[in-house]
């Protein structure tokens, strides 16, 4: 069987469970979305005749800045800046336009080897190699062990800090030491950093100046946003401003209300920090009662996801995902994040806790063995 079919047959197990399934596969959050969003996207049904711009108006831009001056000390402005339609978008064709931004002949994207898998999927939609970076023991790109060659043809380096799966976080000098291999070999360095508010430290390579990098960031997971598709870049304005061009021309452009929800959810941090709470209180009882299984986080600490293997080497991922499945509770088998994850298995703490607790008196009673 491939890795997409073994996937499958775990996802059809989970589904046919008698009591319905427990989806904690996705990473697409279940909590709710701010309530004072609602007026914000009310008011601004009466503007949304004209179409709006591919850019972000002038106001989603400046809330964009602001954050991000606010969040991380930057000193960056309103030219620094650019929206998309929710970071998935951006991510699955940054490579085809930066090869029609920047010209040239990079025809290499690297990526971090475990990651959210659209980044090797750009790859392929803009006829680009995919070469995956090895990781150090703390989940972090070992720069140190990118092939020069790879080096000499790469088109993006991209980072993703707290990562997706493994929940790993780094300091400023990791960032700092990715934009200066990315600025000493002429490779654009795009730091995803759609979890950096459930950091227990939020840093963002834009601290490290904005030249040569740009940083992602999503209104999805912050503010429980994924429905809206709302997200937006940062960083260098050479490559900001061809790309903003390029991309008005492709029609990418976050509708009006939505942007005037996101202005309004950027201006408060509240419900973050709420939200922050909610997933670390998950992950503390998730994680002692899957303890008692043998089962246990081998990540980093943002709590969004957990990374887990089970004590027994002998038991890897799939086997992991299907017992879970076993119980009608939906999770990733690492090797949907390439094969170095094949190991472990990924829980997104979506759901609600009286689900998870659900979910885990369904796993204490499912009476077959693991393996
Ligand atoms: C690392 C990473 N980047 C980007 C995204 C895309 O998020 P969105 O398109 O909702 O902004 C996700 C979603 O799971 C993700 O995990």
């Amino acid at each position: 069987m491939t890795v997409r079919e073994r996937i499958a047959a775990i996802a059809s197990l989970a589904n046919g469970h008698p009591d319905g399934v427990i989806d904690c596969n996705l990473g697409t959050p279940c909590d709710p979305v701010p309530s004072f969003v609602a007026d914000a996207v009310r008011d601004a049904v009466a503007l949304s005749g004209p179409y709006p711009l591919s850019a972000g108006s002038l106001a989603y831009r400046e809330a964009a800045v602001r954050w991000s001056n606010a969040t991380f000390g930057t000193s960056i402005d309103t030219a620094n800046a650019g929206a998309c339609v929710g970071t998935k978008e951006f991510v699955a064709s940054i490579a085809a336009h930066l090869g029609a931004t920047q010209g040239g002949d990079r025809d290499t994207i690297l990526y971090p080897a475990v990651s959210y898998p659209t980044y090797a999927v750009g790859a392929s939609f803009a006829g680009c190699r995919a070469v995956p970076v090895a990781f150090d023991d703390q989940w972090l790109m070992d720069f140190d062990s990118i092939d020069p060659h790879d080096a000499q043809r790469a088109r993006i380096l991209w980072l993703n800090i707290p990562g997706n799966p493994t929940g790993s976080v780094a300091g400023l000098d990791h960032l700092a030491k990715a934009a200066q291999w990315g600025r000493s070999h002429g490779v654009i360095v795009i730091s995803d950093e759609c979890y950096v508010e459930y950091a227990p430290e939020a840093h963002s390579i834009l601290e490290t100046g904005t030249d040569g990098v740009l940083a992602l960031h999503s209104l999805s997971k912050r503010s429980n946003f994924a429905g809206m598709r709302c997200g937006f870049y940062l960083g260098d304005q050479e490559i900001v401003r061809p790309l903003i061009d390029l991309r008005r021309e492709a029609g990418l452009i976050v509708p009006t209300v939505v942007q005037a929800a996101a202005i309004s959810a950027l201006g408060d941090d509240v419900h973050v920090r709420e939200q922050h709470e909610r997933y670390r209180h998950r992950r503390d009882f998730v994680l002692a009662r899957l303890a008692l299984h043998g089962i246990h986080h081998v990540g980093g600490p943002m709590p969004f996801y957990l990374w887990l293997r089970h004590d027994d080497p002998a038991i890897g991922g799939f086997e992991l995902a299907e017992y879970f499945a076993r119980a009608g509770w939906l999770i990733a088998p690492g090797a949907t994040f390439g094969a170095a994850g094949e190991p472990f298995a990924r829980i997104a703490l979506v759901q609600p806790d009286e689900v998870l607790h659900r979910a885990l008196d369904r796993f204490d009673n499912v009476n077959t063995p693991m393996r």
